[in-house]
């Protein structure tokens, strides 16, 4: 087992696509029941309901309305990020850049400043988002997450790697979310500002 000594690291985790059957989505389902223990990772289901940026609507709903004052609570009570991006002609989804417009605002509180965020992405092409994610990279830089530089995850050529059920069968692809997922952790650890220990019971 490894040990993230800290804390249990609490993990949202967002999927680029609003699809039922996104193998993105399936991919970070995948994730939560791989991930090491020490790391609790949440999938979150409500992006359709979130609305397309419009300042005018910000400000006059005081940062946003509920759909995406939900989605930033789920973001800033969460240790660390995990996004899952499809590639849409050769870059993000609207909705996921759309999501992170949002979240990037500083008011009410700032969710994505110095938080920990890994990235990934499943697609049905041969270069498995490599793209979108180069271009999620950037986006995020701009919002100053802590995005983790390494190891980087290319999910090709999905429809071979999900079975009928829709459930990640490969064992090359698991184990590479396994060892993404590892370094996360450790990635959380190093970069989250320590918490004070609990004081000792006598
Ligand atoms: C509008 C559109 C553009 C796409 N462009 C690309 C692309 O540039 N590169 C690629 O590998 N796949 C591309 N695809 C295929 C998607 O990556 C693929 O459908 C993927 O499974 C979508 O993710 P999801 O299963 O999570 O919904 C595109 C799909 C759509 C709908």
């Amino acid at each position: 087992m490894v040990d993230y000594p800290h804390r249990i690291q609490r993990v949202i985790a967002l999927p680029g696509s609003l699809r039922r059957a996104s193998y993105n989505r399936t991919l970070l389902q995948a994730a939560s029941r791989i991930a090491p223990a020490g790391i609790h990772i949440e999938v979150y289901g409500a992006l359709a309901d979130v609305p397309l940026f419009d300042e005018e609507l910000e400000a006059a709903t005081s940062g946003g309305p509920q759909p995406v004052r939900h989605l930033r609570a789920a973001v800033a009570g969460a240790d660390g990020l995990l996004i899952a991006t499809p590639e849409y002609n050769q870059s993000l989804p609207g909705v996921l850049k759309n999501a992170i417009d949002w979240l990037s605002r500083p008011a009410p509180e700032e969710v994505l400043v110095a938080k920990p965020v890994a990235i990934t992405g499943v697609s049905s092409g041969r270069s498995g988002t490599r793209l979108a994610q180069s271009a999620l990279r950037q986006t995020l830089t701009a919002t100053e997450a802590l995005v983790m530089p390494a190891p980087m995850l290319f999910v090709g050529e999905a429809t071979r790697l999900f079975d009928a059920e829709g459930e990640l069968h490969d064992p090359a692809t698991r184990e590479s979310l396994r060892v993404l997922l590892h370094a996360f952790g450790l990635w959380m650890e190093r970069v989250l500002p320590a918490r004070p220990s609990l004081p000792e019971v006598v």
